[in-house]
């Protein structure tokens, strides 16, 4: 049998040599792009969770950046204020807007490092931006839906408005102090609600042209009902408000399917007054 030659055993050695540098190649340079057999996702460019904002009735508000430190509060506020122990806020639609609604916006900007703590704060003019754990019940109080028709009598900064806006549909708030009302009404614009209309008036006779209402709000304690306000609520629809002088109860007023008018007292509050046709018909 023939021995093969020098030359041929060089030129295998060569060919097997080549081989093995390509494989080793293709090895440390991984799949190309095109090839697919890994599908892979920038983290930044990965689909984010939708912005709580977006996911529900109202603009994205909080969209706007804000110093994180302003979330943390709020988160805090959630947590301990609002949920906490004797708190005990439970709808979740509820909580989710209260830490979602940049509060800080709706203060003057020497008290923003008080937004967060659970106390009522002044916003000039005499009035107040309610404490947030108030502002959290009468919300939950009503029950607001994504459906619904809201009126927020006493719209000060415009918060309550927001916090509704979040969850319904259309939101119409009435103040009865003109500088206020074009504040909140200017604040609300900027922050990105377009659900919301502010006009300026008194707020006892409600808003027969945009009635009836799912839900109604009034954050200013007349001394009674006023009954406009009863009668512009929808079936299905309740009304929370302070009531009294010195002592003033929160009362939740419910018109059923049939028309009836339930009412049902929750906690003692403070309020300020209501103003205009209330403080006249003040006995
Ligand atoms: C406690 S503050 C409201 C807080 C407000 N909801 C907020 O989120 O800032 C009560 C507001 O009711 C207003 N008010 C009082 N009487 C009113 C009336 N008859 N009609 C409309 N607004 C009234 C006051 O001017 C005041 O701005």
């Amino acid at each position: 049998m023939n021995r093969p030659n020098r030359s041929v055993w060089m030129a295998l050695a060569v060919i097997c040599l080549v081989g093995a540098l390509v494989a080793a190649w293709l090895l440390a340079r991984g799949p190309m792009p095109s090839e697919g057999r890994t599908s892979h996702v920038d983290p930044a460019s990965a689909e984010a969770p939708p912005f709580l904002g977006q996911a529900l009735a109202g603009e994205p508000a909080g969209a706007r950046p804000e110093d994180p430190k302003f979330a943390r509060m709020r988160a805090r506020m959630v947590e301990e204020d609002l949920r906490g122990p004797g708190r005990a806020i439970r709808s979740a639609k509820v909580l989710e807007v209260m830490a979602h609604v940049p509060r800080h916006e709706f203060v003057p900007e020497s008290l923003r490092y008080r937004a967060y703590a659970d106390h009522p704060l002044p916003i000039g003019h005499d009035q107040t931006i309610s404490q947030p754990y108030i502002v959290a019940l009468m919300t939950e109080l009503v029950e607001p839906t994504a459906k619904g028709r809201a009126l927020d009598v006493g719209t000060g900064s415009g918060y309550q408005a927001a916090v509704l806006a979040e969850i319904c549909k259309e939101v119409y708030s009435i103040e009865i102090v003109k500088p206020l009302a074009e504040e909140a009404r200017e604040r609300l614009g900027s922050l990105g609600y377009k659900n919301v209309t502010v006009r300026h008036g008194d707020g006892y006779r409600g808003w027969p042209e945009k009635a009836p209402f799912d839900v109604i709000i009034v954050a200013a304690a007349p001394d009674h009902v006023p009954q406009p306000l009863v009668d512009q609520l929808a079936p299905g629809g309740k009304l929370v408000i302070p009531v009294g002088r010195s002592y003033q109860q929160l009362l939740v007023i419910e018109r059923d399917q049939q028309g009836k008018v339930h009412r049902r007292p929750n906690i003692a509050v403070m309020f300020v007054p209501m103003t205009g046709e209330a403080q006249q018909l003040r006995q």
